[in-house]
This record gives C-alpha cells, structure tokens and sequence, in this order.
C-alpha cells in the first residue's frame, strides 16, 4: 500500500467541488457492529464469492477487501490463504480488523479516492452493500475508476449491491425493542424515489459491558440501476460484465434484493 490516507487525488476532487458525503457513518455503531452482524453468514458468503472465481476462472493471489469494515471478509479470505489488505472510510471501523483471527491489515481510506499502487492487484471485493453507501454517481465512478486502476490487467472486480427493490420496500425497517438483547435497536427507513437515496435512522440501546448506553446514526444508501453500472464499469476500463441474482448463478430479476457483480480489468 502507498500510503495509510489518501491524499493528493482526494485534495484535488474536493477543490473541483466533488463531496463525498457519509462521513461518520458506523463511527458510532463500529463498537458493537460484530455483535450486531453475528448471525451473518460471512463464510457462506466468501464461498459463493470464490464460487464466483471458479465459474469465471479466476486466480487470485492479492486481493483487496474494499470498505472492509471491521475485517470479518477481507479475514476469511486470509484464511483461505489469499493476501489481502482492506480499507474502510472509518476509522473506527477499521481499528477491530487488527483483532481478527487471522488480522487483517486495513487502512482508512475512501473508497471514491483509491491511494494504492497502480497494477497491483489481482482482485478487489466488495461486499454487504458497501458500494450503495457513495451516493453521487461521480463518486462511485470515481471509485470503479480507482478499482480499475489498481488492479494488474486481467484482475478481477467483485462486488455485491442492494437494490432499488431493497431500499425502496423498506429492507432496513427492523426492530428487536423489548427482545432483552445486550444490543437492542430500531431502524426507520424512508426511500426517496427522486434522489434513489434510503436515510434510515437507526437507535441503539446497548445494555452489555460498559452500558447503557443509547446512541444514534443515520445511514444513507442508494440504489443503482445495473445499467447505470455497466455504463460506470465500461467507462472505467472493465469488460467481461457479469450480473447475478444474489447467491446464484441466474440472473438479476425484478424480485433481486441484492445482486452481484463481476468484472475483468481487461485493459
Ligand atoms: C455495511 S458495512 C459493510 C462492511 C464490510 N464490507 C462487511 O461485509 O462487514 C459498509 C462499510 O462501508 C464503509 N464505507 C462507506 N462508504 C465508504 C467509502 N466512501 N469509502 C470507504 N468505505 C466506505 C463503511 O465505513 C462501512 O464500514
């Protein structure tokens, strides 16, 4: 990796205007986000990604998980003997990669503005919805044309996205008050169809070590059409698309939640 924080590209984008909105987000819930994400089934998750490699012949050896979070996918891929870095635009999400077994070693980095070495991967993953959090169209352009550049030609880009079915039919409205849970939490969603933009307010009670303690975020998502991605991703330089209906080999259709994508830097 260049550098821990991404600089001068991100310096120039800010005096040409560009905002990359988000900041902050999971700064508070970083504490408490393995707890809250206990029962998702990451390795599951990690094997249809390596099926994924499989169907399209992928061979991996540096591997990069984008917005990494607290490391939970960019660590079971270390497990599987791939060498992988991650980043993620929080800090304090960013500090619990070190923890995990093995650790992952992870940089604080915004993934609109990509400060690693030109050619020097050979796939970069995404996963849980990470990318709908760059909510202006220049900003994921930015980010796919930051992918294409650090992967070697021929590296792979793999990524998962909710979509607008997801965010618009209130996917994140959940609620386990009154459950008697160490963390309790309510979400509220509201979709605007106009921006494609979710805001979901989200409160916390943690009554576990340390609490009580109540805290709030507010999450922003937006939803992308696949077309308005592939148009991103061949801008970008990447060709051999591929589009799937979440956790399948079929195709997106009208009732996907989430799909995947994969793509070939095949400059
Ligand atoms: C839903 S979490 C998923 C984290 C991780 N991929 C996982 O599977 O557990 C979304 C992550 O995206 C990160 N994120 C959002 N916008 C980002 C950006 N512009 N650059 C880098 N990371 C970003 C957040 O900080 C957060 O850790």
């Amino acid at each position: 990796m260049r550098q821990a924080r991404s600089k001068g590209k991100c310096e120039s984008q800010r005096e040409e205007g560009y905002t990359r909105p988000g900041a902050g987000e999971f700064d508070a819930v970083a504490e408490h986000y393995d707890y809250l994400m206990r029962t998702v089934p990451y390795q599951r998750w990690v094997e249809y990604v390596e099926a994924l490699m499989a169907r399209h012949n992928i061979k991996a050896d540096r591997v990069l998980d984008l917005c990494c979070g607290t490391g939970r996918v960019g660590s079971e891929l270390a497990r599987r003997g791939y060498r992988v870095v991650g980043v993620d635009l929080s800090e304090q999400m960013v500090r619990h990669c070190a923890l995990r077994d093995p650790p992952l070693p992870a940089a604080v980095m915004d993934a609109c503005c990509l400060g690693l070495k030109d050619d020097c991967l050979d796939l970069v993953v995404s996963l849980y919805d990470s990318l709908n959090y760059i909510l202006d169209p220049a900003g994921l352009q930015a980010c796919f044309d930051g992918v294409a550049r650090c992967l070697k030609p021929g590296g792979w880009f793999i990524f998962d996205m909710n979509t607008t079915l997801a965010l618009a039919s209130g996917l994140f409205a959940h609620s386990n008050r009154g459950s008697g849970e160490d963390l309790e939490y309510e979400w509220r969603p509201s979709y605007n169809p106009v921006t494609k933009i979710c805001k979901v307010d989200m409160v916390f009670f943690w009554r576990g070590a340390g609490g009580p303690k109540k805290y709030t975020e507010v999450h922003y998502q937006r939803a992308y059409k696949i077309g308005e991605l592939r148009r991103m991703l061949l801008r970008a330089g990447f060709g051999h698309l591929r589009f799937y209906h979440a956790y399948s080999f079929g195709k997106p259709n009208p009732w996907s939640d989430r799909i995947f994508a994969v793509a070939s830097a095949s400059r």
